[in-house]
């Protein structure tokens, strides 16, 4: 089947599906992006991705290229014309076209719009669910405003070759002090020896995961302990479980950290009912 994408108010089949070479976002990064899960044919809590969608934008001064309706309708559709189930789709806004230059281009610069929707292998995520995934940890070089969801994701490129050089899924980036921030396309968690499921507040440090939110309210609602605090990579080794949580992996069990293992070196029952639970809490459109 023939793939097709949205570009700036077309809808293009793949191998016309271009940019231009003074995009800013391809020559200085400067744009921002979402990915929403798809199940059954329907974006999952676009209510909340266009929500963070929007705080990104107005962080960078980009404005909005269309009504937040308006883009749901082009994501949809971008859903449809790929005849995607379950997978996810991807929306790219960049600052859109212009002569080179550091500074903004000139007002009434049109952003640039990018969607792109594909299928995942659900049961094959399931599968590696039930195994369990391995992480490596890497030190968080990253800028100051990784909140902002851009464009611009250099270290976290280098930090997922790091981990599939060594034979792991992820990689955990540790801040200064030795405490884990986040993943490099994923939150990260723990639960404690006594049960309690912790994971770093959402501050300027990391990027504030909609899985995460959901994740949180699933979490109290099933009589479970949440936690909003930094944790070490000895004490995420020293703890019951891990996991990750991401658009398109939900929670994913994490069983190993710099090739040693967490707790049993088994998914965990939490990380594992809480997989299961995620869509009971998550908004379907
Ligand atoms: N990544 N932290 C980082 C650095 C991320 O890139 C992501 C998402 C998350 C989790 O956010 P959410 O739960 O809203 O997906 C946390 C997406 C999936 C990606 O880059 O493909």
């Amino acid at each position: 089947m023939s793939r097709i994408a949205y570009v700036n108010g077309r809808y293009r089949p793949w191998r016309d599906a271009t940019v231009h070479v003074e995009d800013r976002g391809y020559q200085f990064s400067d744009g921002v992006y979402e990915v929403c899960e798809v199940r059954g044919g329907r974006m999952v809590d676009e209510r909340r991705h266009m929500a963070r969608l929007e705080r990104s934008l107005a962080a960078l001064r980009i404005p909005m290229p269309m009504s937040p309706a308006a883009l749901g309708v082009v994501m949809r559709e971008t859903i449809r014309h790929n005849r995607v189930g379950d997978g996810i789709v991807y929306l790219q806004i960049t600052r859109g076209v212009a002569r080179r230059d550091h500074a903004f281009p000139p007002p009434g610069t049109a952003p640039a719009v990018v969607v792109t929707a594909r299928s995942l292998d659900l049961s094959g995520n399931d599968a590696l669910a039930a195994r369990g995934v391995g992480v490596v940890t890497v030190p968080d070089n990253r800028w100051g405003r990784v909140d902002i969801k851009s464009i611009a994701l250099l270290p976290n490129v280098l930090a997922k070759q790091a981990a599939r050089e060594q034979g792991a899924r992820e990689a955990w980036f540790v801040d200064r002090d030795g405490m884990v921030t986040e993943g490099s396309s994923s939150n990260a968690w723990i639960v404690t020896e006594d049960g309690r499921v912790v994971t770093r507040a959402a501050d300027t440090a990391i990027l504030r995961g909609i899985t995460r939110d959901v994740l949180i309210g699933a979490i109290s609602a099933e009589g479970l302990t949440f936690e909003e605090r930094p944790f070490s990579v000895a004490e995420a080794l020293a703890a019951r479980e891990a996991f990750l949580t991401s658009a398109s992996q939900i929670v994913m069990p994490v069983v190993q950290i710099d090739g040693k293992p967490v707790g049993r070196g088994r998914p965990g029952p939490v990380a594992l009912a809480l997989r299961q639970t995620f869509h009971r809490y998550a908004e379907r459109g």
